[in-house]
C-alpha cells in the first residue's frame, strides 16, 4: 500500500475531497466521469451545503495537475536539493527556521513550490498530503478561496499604513467575542512578539519579576524562554541558547509539565516574587502532551492566591483545540492569553489579550511600552478574518475533531496490528506519534522516544507522500479540509513506514 491512493484518489475525485463538496454534488460528478464517489466519513460538517465553498471553481486548475508524478518510492528531490546547496550560501544553514532543516530527522529540507488544500508540492513536482499546515496556521487547509479573496481584496488598498484601519478593530471585536476572557487584544507580528509582551505586561502589573514556564513549552525566541525550552531547541540538543545573559534566565523557573508536587514547591519558595504562570494549555512544542485536570487547577489556585498572572500560550492550540481555544476546553479563564498563526491565515501575525484592568497597562494608555510597525497589518488582518469568520460557524472545528480522532484511532490500531509499542496523542487539530511503551506527561518521558525509529519511519512517509512535521517534538496538525480519503492514505503509508522501519511483517 503506498501513497499510489493519493494519485488514484486525486485522478477522481480530488476536488470534492479538496473542497469538501457534499456528497450530491459529489455522487453527481462521480456518475458524470464514471467513476466511484469519493468515501466520506458520515455526519460531517463536509456533506452539507453551507460547508460548500465553490472550491472546485476556484481550484479548476490546480485540481487538474496530477497529484502525484510516479512511483512514489523514489521521488527526486534534485531541485531541492539544488536549492538547499544555493541556500546554505546565504541563509544559515539554509533555512529560516531550525526545524525546517530536517535535521532531527537526518533529512534535507523539503523546498515547496505550491500548496493546495491539504496538498504541498515541491519543487520536483512531488506531492504530499500535509500535515505541518504552516506549523497550525493553515486550519482550513492552503488557499482557502474565502483566505484567498479576502487578502485580494485588501491589497487594492494596500498593503500597510501605519496608521489604524477598519480589519484590526473587527480583529480585536472578533478575538474578544470568541474567546471571552479577552477583554482587550494588542495586535503583534508573531507568537514570540506576543508571549515576549504578555511577560512584560505581567512583571509590570505584578511588579514582580519572576516567571515560571515549563520543560517542553516553547514560547517563542525571546531571552526570557530559552530555558530548557522544547520544540527546536529539544531537537537540536541545545540545553539554552548561547547569547542569552544568565541575569535573564536567573528569573525564570522552568518545572517538570504536570507536575503538581514541582508547581506547590516553587510558589511555596518564591511565590511573592512570581509574576506569571506561562503555559502551553496543551503541549504542541515536545510533541502532543495533555494536562491533567488537577495541574490546570492547581496553576490556576496557585496564580489567584499569590497575585501571579496565568498565561496560556495559545499560539498553537487557540482557535485549534475548540473554537474558544484551549481555555474553553478545559474551563479555565487565564488573565492573560497569546494568539498567533491562525489569527493571520498564513501571514505573519501574533496578538496578545486579557482582561482590561491588566491591558490598560499598555503604550499608550498605561506606561508598558510595546509597538510594532507592521503591527496589525491589513493583509494579515483580513487573512486571519477570513479566516476566524469561517471558523465561526463551528463546522470546521467539528470537521478537524472527527478528522483528529479518525487519525488518532488508526493510528493506534497500526501500532497494534505491528507489535510496535507507540503512543498516540491528540486533542481536536493536534496529534502525536510518540515510538515509547511509556504514557507520555511530559518533556522528560518525551525524550525517552526512539527518535531514531521516528526518523526512519519520517523517511519512509515522505517516500510515500505524506509530509509529517520532522521531528518527534512537535505536533501534527490536520486541518478542516483534510477528508477520510487523505487520513486512509495516511494510515496505509503509516503502516508501511512502520514496517520497513522496524523490518517487522504484520
Ligand atoms: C506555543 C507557541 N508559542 C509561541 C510560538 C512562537 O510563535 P512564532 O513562531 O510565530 O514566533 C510558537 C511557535 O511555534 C508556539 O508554538
Amino acid at each position: 500500500m503506498s501513497a499510489n491512493v493519493v494519485a488514484d484518489k486525486s485522478k477522481e475525485d480530488a476536488g470534492d475531497e479538496l473542497g469538501q463538496e457534499n456528497m450530491k454534488d459529489s455522487a453527481k460528478d462521480a456518475a458524470k466521469s464514471g467513476t466511484k464517489a469519493a468515501e466520506r466519513p458520515e455526519g460531517l460538517p463536509g456533506n452539507k451545503d453551507d460547508w460548500k465553498e465553490n472550491f472546485k471553481e476556484d481550484h479548476k486548475d490546480s485540481l487538474n495537475k496530477p497529484r502525484l508524478t510516479e512511483e512514489v518510492v523514489h521521488l527526486d528531490h534534485s531541485k531541492s536539493t539544488a536549492l538547499f546547496n544555493r541556500a546554505k550560501e546565504h541563509i544559515p544553514g539554509g533555512v529560516n527556521s531550525p526545524v525546517r532543516s530536517c535535521k532531527a530527522v537526518g533529512g534535507e529540507p523539503i523546498f515547496i513550490a505550491s500548496a493546495d488544500g491539504p496538498y504541498m508540492y515541491d519543487e520536483d513536482k512531488n506531492v504530499y498530503i500535509d500535515y505541518v499546515g504552516s506549523w497550525g496556521a493553515m486550519i482550513l487547509g492552503h488557499k482557502h478561496p474565502r483566505v484567498l479573496q479576502a487578502i485580494e481584496d485588501a491589497v487594492q488598498h494596500g498593503t500597510s499604513y501605519g496608521a489604524p484601519c477598519r480589519a484590526e478593530v473587527e480583529m480585536a471585536e472578533l478575538i474578544c467575542q470568541l474567546v471571552p476572557s479577552v477583554e482587550m487584544v494588542r495586535m503583534v507580528n508573531s507568537g514570540t512578539e506576543a508571549c515576549m509582551s504578555a511577560v512584560r505586561l505581567a512583571r509590570a502589573f505584578t511588579k514582580r519579576n519572576i516567571i515560571v514556564k515549563f520543560d517542553g513549552c516553547y514560547h517563542g525566541h525571546a531571552d526570557s524562554f530559552l530555558v530548557k525550552a522544547g520544540s527546536g531547541l529539544a531537537t537540536l540538543g541545545i540545553a539554552s541558547s548561547p547569547g542569552v545573559p544568565e541575569e535573564f534566565t536567573a528569573q525564570t523557573m522552568s518545572l517538570p509539565y504536570n507536575n503538581v508536587d514541582a508547581l506547590r514547591e516553587a510558589f511555596a519558595k518564591k511565590g511573592d516574587q512570581i509574576a506569571a504562570i506561562i503555559v502551553e494549555p496543551v503541549v504542541g512544542n515536545a510533541g502532543v502532551i495533555i494536562p491533567s485536570e488537577e495541574f490546570l487547577k492547581s496553576m490556576q489556585g496557585l496564580c489567584k492566591d499569590t497575585g501571579a498572572l496565568l498565561i496560556f500560550d495559545e499560539v498553537m492550540t487557540g482557535f485549534r483545540v475548540a473554537l474558544g481555544g484551549a481555555q474553553e476546553k478545559f474551563g479555565i479563564k487565564p488573565d492573560l492569553t497569546c494568539f498567533g498563526k491562525i489569527i493571520g491565515g498564513g501571514l505573519p501575525v501574533g496578538a496578545y489579550g486579557g482582561r482590561k484592568e491588566i491591558m490598560e497597562h499598555i503604550a499608550p494608555l498605561g506606561p508598558v511600552y510595546q509597538a510594532g510597525t507592521l503591527s496589525g497589518n491589513p493583509l494579515a488582518m483580513a487573512a486571519g478574518l477570513a479566516q476566524l469568520r469561517f471558523l465561526k460557524s463551528g463546522k470546521p472545528n467539528q470537521q478537524l475533531a472527527t478528522i483528529t480522532e479518525e487519525l488518532a484511532a488508526g493510528l493506534k490500531a497500526v501500532g497494534e496490528k505491528l507489535k510496535v509499542p507507540l503512543q498516540v496523542v491528540s486533542v481536536p487539530g493536534m496529534l502525536s506519534v510518540f515510538f515509547t511503551d511509556k504514557e507520555v506527561t511530559d518533556f522528560d518521558l518525551a525524550l525517552k522516544c526512539n527518535t531514531e525509529l521516528f526518523g526512519k519511519v519520517w523517511h519512509g512517509l515522505i517516500k510515500r507522500g505524506i509530509y509529517w512535521p520532522p521531528s518527534q517534538y512537535e505536533a501534527a496538525f490536520p486541518s478542516a479540509i483534510h477528508s477520510r480519503a487523505e487520513i486512509k492514505a495516511t494510515l496505509a503509508a503509516f503502516e508501511a513506514s512502520i514496517e520497513e522501519a522496524v523490518g517487522a511483517k504484520a
